[in-house]
């Protein structure tokens, strides 16, 4: 029985010092087949779905004999990477992904192969302070003050959800003396409002229900006509209620929509938080990064009157997902995650010197997504980062000027960001069905024949097309290629159905 457990156990399968070769030519294979990923023509090969299911014999993981590497690397390929969406190719402008920085790559595979966990200072040392370098860096780009810190976490998301449940926590413990964190709930707290414009990104409601505070505790402002919050339209709504008998707690402001790229005017927004003791919570999981432009960096430049502020480098500084960080301006607020663990991290063993990541975060065992971060910022550097986001917003200004002169096209917006919201829209044609029909045809062929991937969203109830452009090696010359399509598109579904 032993002998059969050594010959499976002694083989080279574990990263370690007898597998040093192995690793080396596993890798060598591997970035083989990743290299013939980067030849793939489209951005997506346009498979069927009930063709990916029926490649059942290439899915099932529930084999006798394990494969070589060769082989599972080949099956890799005909089932992944020859039908993955190319986040890197210029037809690809529709979600918040970007194309990521050689280095970022390097800094992953060292962190996956090395393994650390940062929650521990026992089991990450100077991971540790990798993390807390790019933690200090960020903090210092928004002039977050003396006191801030921060830690990553797994996305924007993550990252409302720690400011939403420090906001909850601190105003309770603050206005009504309590301590949610040991004690639980109160129903004073049914009461808390958290303010955000009908813009903000969905995890602050979704956030609000898995906080136990329900969706009926955001409360949307609405925006004007550049998608940015009213600030007057907020100082109302706060008004109202406190009137209804309710608590305000908290305001979202959102540095860069999702959809519009629009940043809420957080100067005006400020003092209205501060003049009922409000959270000020930024969001600028899609906008933070643009601190480091010259184009966009005086939008942020009152990000410092946040106590707390969502950046996502997966979103735009050409990171891998997972790369995102909470910031907060007050580094106490920890408290209210914070834990001590007799077997990790014991309150009586607490050493400044040796701090332990775990007490600021909602996770326990956590990557270290910080060193791609690190290693990019090294490499690539700071300034070919932030010429590469300019680049990407002064192509969605020249797609708006382009699409404003066609009669085929109406744009939402003229781009804050690097988003583009438009829609087709035959002059021919006067139902809002009948549009909204078109362009849900076009989105769905050209993603379906892999064509080109763009999104889609709605406005005032109505389908407008979106481009997300976040890859600085797409042109406008590609741009104009996909418009042609759309165009393309747009025609043959009203020539099918006779318009
Ligand atoms: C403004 C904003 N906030 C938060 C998020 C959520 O980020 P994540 O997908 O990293 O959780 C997004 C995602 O698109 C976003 O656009």
């Amino acid at each position: 029985m032993l002998s059969t457990v050594n010959q499976i156990t002694e083989t080279h399968h574990f990263f370690g010092k007898q597998s040093k070769y192995a690793y080396s030519e596993a890798i060598r294979k591997a970035v083989n087949q990743i290299n013939r990923f980067l030849e793939n023509d489209r951005f997506y090969s346009g498979e069927k779905p009930e063709m990916l299911k029926s490649k059942q014999d290439l899915l099932q993981v529930d084999r006798e004999y394990p494969l070589t590497i060769d082989d599972a690397l080949e099956q890799v390929k005909m089932l992944y990477l020859d039908h993955a969406i190319s986040f890197h190719h210029p037809d690809y402008v529709a979600h918040l992904n970007c194309p990521v920085t050689i280095a970022a790559l390097v800094g992953d595979l060292i962190a996956s192969a090395v393994n650390t966990a940062v929650e521990t200072w026992d089991q990450s040392t100077s991971a540790t302070l990798i993390e807390q370098e790019v933690i200090r860096w960020i903090c210092h780009e928004m002039k977050l003050g003396e006191q801030a810190d921060g830690v990553f976490t797994s996305g924007g998301t993550q990252s409302n959800f720690m400011a939403q449940l420090m906001a909850r926590d601190h105003y309770a413990f603050e206005h009504f003396s309590l301590n949610i964190k040991e004690n639980g709930w109160s129903d004073v707290v049914n009461k808390f409002r958290i303010f955000c414009s009908e813009k903000a990104h969905f995890s602050i409601k979704k956030n609000a229900a898995l906080l136990g505070m329900g969706y009926h505790s955001v409360v949307p402002v609405k925006v004007d006509e550049r998608m940015k919050l009213k600030p007057e339209a907020l100082a109302r709504s706060i008004k109202e209620e406190k009137e209804a008998g309710n608590i305000p707690i908290a305001v979202v402001a959102t540095m860069g929509t999702t959809d519009y790229g629009s940043f809420d005017p957080l100067a005006d927004i400020s003092p209205i938080a501060q003049q009922y003791d409000m959270w000020l919570h930024v969001d600028g999981a899609y906008g933070g990064c643009y601190v480091l432009t010259d184009t966009h960096k005086h939008l942020l430049n009152t990000a410092h009157q946040a106590d707390s502020m969502t950046i996502d480098f997966h979103k735009t500084l050409f990171q891998p997902v997972s790369s995102s960080a909470f910031l907060l301006k007050d580094q106490k607020h920890f408290r209210y995650v914070s834990h001590y663990a007799d077997y990790l991290n014991p309150l009586d063993s607490k050493n400044p010197d040796q701090p332990n990541l775990l007490e600021k975060s909602i996770q326990t065992t956590r990557r270290f997504d910080a060193l791609k971060l690190w290693f990019t910022l090294k490499v690539t550097g700071r300034k070919a980062l932030a010429a590469s986001l300019e680049k990407v917003h002064l192509l969605a200004l020249e797609v708006y000027e382009t699409l404003k002169a066609d009669p085929h096209f109406e744009v939402a917006h003229k781009p804050e960001l690097s988003t583009m919201v438009f829609r087709f829209k035959s002059p021919v044609v006067a139902h809002e069905k009948v549009h909204n029909a078109i362009n849900k045809y076009i989105k769905n062929t050209l993603f379906n024949s892999g064509q080109a991937a763009i999104a889609s969203t709605k406005l005032n109830g109505s389908i407008f097309l979106k481009f997300t452009f976040l890859n600085p090696a797409t042109t406008i010359k590609d741009v104009m290629n996909i418009l042609k399509m759309i165009k393309e598109t747009g025609l043959e579904y009203k020539a099918i159905n006779r318009y």
